[in-house]
């Protein structure tokens, strides 16, 4: 779909898109589109139940003697609580409803409205970037397209005064949603098509935006010492990978770095520990962490953020084959910590002991923000809305909230603690890889992390309750949603770019 922005005026064909107040206050373009069409808006707005709330739409075919399509009245609610993300939400649902009309174009009109924190130019790059983020799909294996489950919308047009400034906004939002787009293609792509290597390879691919992208494979991990991932790894007939993607967009090219590591386990069958069969495909998308970091890179490098930003990814596929790790087998991950692997399906954090540990030693970064598909738990504990936060840094944990209120990726923190770190002892080695009992599981998970990350502030996304969704939202359609992206692509924005 081709998104563009024109100053003002209506369109003289396809569907156009107008707002109403809470109320039933007309904006200015609908009060004369209105008027064009003979009252038909007014007499649409009175028949129906349509009160101009946030979230209400109306449809209604044009009436003969234009060359439109349709009109869709859409309701702002009240000005004054119009923001950022109810515009986005607002792109969103207007999409979903005209995409399969029929029609080719829909044009949306945005207006001045006085008592609203946003101005034009921002509001048709919020609308734009909502429609956009609304717009994804993931359907290049269905070889039979049905006629009518295909959009039919080629173009959108924002209308308003201010496009060039909504034109200048929209390009780094467009460059942002490349990124999720990117996350959510990974997440969706079945394990047989993306293992360790091939989503190396799509990693590899950022090397065209400036990314500098470099793959260890599994003898120099083994050189590095990386017995935790190795292990993991030992039981698939597809080799383990780690790619480690640098991009240095700031002023100053030494300056520290800000790390981004991610888990990829491309498949999840537990191991030896194996999982249940029922709903065991969702454990392709257990590599949604280090798909929210490659397409977090490409965001980054698609917008040309002024900022030092380094993404890790262990990549390693867990499966049950006659190499495979045992329950009770002992393994020495790369900072010289032993583990005592209890249960094979505990895997994820193995893979980031040694990401992290590696990415820790090699940048000495500012900070290191990991995410995770780690536990189950954390769905129980928080459904599937709110990604978990752990961290063992105030102020970064402080930043990291806020930047996902912002953006509409809510994140809640939870604890740490020694009382925690207490529960990972082994009776073999210096840690087990699972505790003891079933309390506070994505705690503990947290916690065994945060033994290999040293003094360097840290925080741990646990991402399995958001990564998947099965049900679509304004600006999410169900399946691979990208959370993770936009969050920390605003992070970087708010705190780390200098202006
Ligand atoms: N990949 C899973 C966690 C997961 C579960 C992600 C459901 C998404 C949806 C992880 O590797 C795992 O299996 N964790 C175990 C840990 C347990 C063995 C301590 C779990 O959560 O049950
Ligand atoms: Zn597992
Ligand atoms: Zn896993």
């Amino acid at each position: 779909m081709k998104i563009a922005f024109a100053n003002s005026g209506l369109p003289d064909s396809g569907i156009v898109c107008v707002g109403v107040m809470k109320g039933n206050r007309l904006t200015e373009s609908a009060k004369t589109l209105d008027a064009k069409l003979k009252g038909s808006i007014k007499r649409a707005i009175k028949v129906g139940r349509f009160e101009g709330n946030l979230g209400q739409s109306v449809s209604i075919p044009a009436p003969a003697g234009t060359k439109l399509d349709a009109v869709l009245i859409v309701g702002l609610g009240e000005v004054k609580k119009l923001d950022d993300l109810a515009m986005q939400s607002m792109g969103g649902r207007i999409y979903s409803a005209v995409a399969k009309s029929g029609s080719v174009a829909v044009t949306i009109s945005v207006d001045t409205l006085k008592a609203c924190n946003l101005d034009v130019g921002q509001m048709a790059a919020e609308v734009a970037t909502g429609a956009r983020l609304r717009s994804y799909s993931f359907d290049k294996y269905h070889t039979k397209k049905g006629k009518d489950s295909q959009p039919t919308i080629k173009t959108l047009t924002v209308r308003g005064a201010g496009a060039a400034k909504a034109r200048r906004l929209f390009a780094s939002m467009d460059r942002v949603a490349d990124g999720v787009f990117f996350t959510r293609d990974l997440v969706s792509e079945p394990a047989n098509i993306l293992y360790p290597e091939t989503l190396a390879k799509e990693a590899k691919k950022l090397s065209k935006l400036g990314v500098k992208v470099e793959v260890l494979t599994e003898a120099q991990m083994s050189k590095l010492g990386m017995g935790a991932l190795l292990g993991v790894g030992q039981g698939s007939i597809r080799p383990s990978r780690m790619v480690i993607m640098q991009w240095n967009g700031a002023a100053k090219k030494a300056d520290q770095p800000i790390a981004f590591v991610g888990k990829g386990v491309t498949f999840d069958t537990g191991g030896i520990s194996i999982k249940p069969a029922g709903g065991m495909e969702d454990m392709k998308w257990d590599m949604g962490g280090s798909g929210v970091v490659i397409g977090l890179m490409k965001a980054l490098a698609g917008r040309k953020a002024r900022v030092n930003a380094v993404g890790v990814v262990g990549l390693v596929e867990n499966m049950p084959g006659s190499n495979a790790q045992r329950p009770g087998d002992v393994v020495t991950s790369m900072s010289g910590q032993t583990i005592e692997v209890l249960n094979t399906d505990a895997e994820g954090r193995l893979v980031l002991a040694d990401a992290l540990h590696y990415c820790n030693k090699r940048f000495k970064p500012k900070f290191m923000v990991d995410l995770a598909t780690l536990t189950g738990a954390i769905i129980i504990a928080l459904g599937s809305d709110r990604a978990g936060l752990f961290s063992n840094d105030d102020k970064l944990a402080d930043a990291l909230s806020n930047a996902g209120t912002a953006v509409g990726e809510p994140i809640w923190r939870l604890p740490l603690g020694d009382d925690y770190d207490k529960m990972l002892k082994s009776e073999i080695a210096d840690m087990a890889n699972i505790s003891g009992g079933r309390g506070a599981g994505s705690i503990t998970a947290a916690q065994f992390l945060k033994r290999f990350v040293d003094d360097t502030p840290w925080a741990h996304l646990d991402i399995a309750g958001v990564t998947w969704s099965k049900k679509d939202s304004a600006t999410v359609p169900k399946g691979g949603t990208g959370f993770g992206v936009r969050l920390l692509n605003r992070l970087v924005a708010d705190n780390y770019e200098g202006k």
